[in-house]
């Protein structure tokens, strides 16, 4: 059974770009087969609480004799390893926020993120993710692609390919669609048939990535 995992963390539960976007994703791939199955997780609506220790940052073989792990939390990361572990591929809504992720999605990444478990800490090499497609819906309000002002300062995608991809391993590919706020800000009015530009090759690249990962 072809798994998807899917993830949200829009604060915005009408309006959303990034949910529109990883339904598309969702939808695709559902309706390749029948199959096909949906993993749901909204970190918006169902919040991760924050890391209790910096221990579960360690297996436990890593960790020193005063880390230890509430019983609770051990079983919530292993719960979150193993959604990852399980899925063909990760489709994650990440609005741009603050120049960064949502806190809700950071806590995730936090628990996920895990020396000698999901990412390598010294001898063996441990890579259980490597390979897995995850892509990364980013919309944000303004512009950040290359050459723009804000290029500098996403400090979201390049974070998410640090961990996800370099330290994880897993195969990210980023998806970004900007000026979601050019019908919202009269300042940015002028530049809303970019923004529609943008965001239906966004909606495009959901339907051809969902079908490529769902079908390989
Ligand atoms: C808390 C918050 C912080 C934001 N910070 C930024 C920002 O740093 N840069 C930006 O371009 N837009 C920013 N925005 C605008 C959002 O990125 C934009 O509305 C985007 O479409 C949100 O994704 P969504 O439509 O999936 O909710 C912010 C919005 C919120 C709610």
């Amino acid at each position: 059974m072809p798994t998807l995992l899917h993830l949200d963390s829009s604060a915005d539960l009408h309006h959303s770009v990034s949910r529109a976007l990883t339904a598309r994703f969702a939808d695709t791939w559902a309706g390749i087969s029948d199959d096909h199955v949906v993993v749901r997780r909204d970190l918006h609506v169902d919040p991760l609480p924050h890391l209790p220790t910096s221990a579960l940052h360690w297996a436990p073989r890593l960790r020193t004799p005063e880390e230890v792990v509430p019983a609770d939390a051990e079983a919530l990361q292993k719960l979150l390893v193993d959604e990852l572990l399980n899925a063909d591929a990760v489709v994650i809504g990440a609005p741009m926020y603050n120049y960064s992720v949502p806190s809700t999605l950071k806590a995730w990444i936090d628990y996920v993120h895990i020396g000698g478990v999901t990412a390598t800490m010294g001898e063996p090499v441990t890579e259980p993710l490597a390979g897995k497609p995850v892509v990364v819906v980013s919309s944000r309000g303004a512009t950040y692609g290359p050459g723009a002002p804000g290029e500098a300062v996403d400090h979201e995608i390049p974070s998410i390919v640090q961990v996800l991809g370099t330290s994880m391993r897993m195969d990210v590919v980023p998806v970004t669609t900007d000026l979601t706020l050019a019908t919202r800000l009269p300042a940015l009015h002028e530049f809303a048939g970019r923004a529609a530009d943008d965001l239906q090759k966004a909606s495009d690249a959901m339907v051809e990535l969902a079908r490529r990962f769902g079908t390989r």
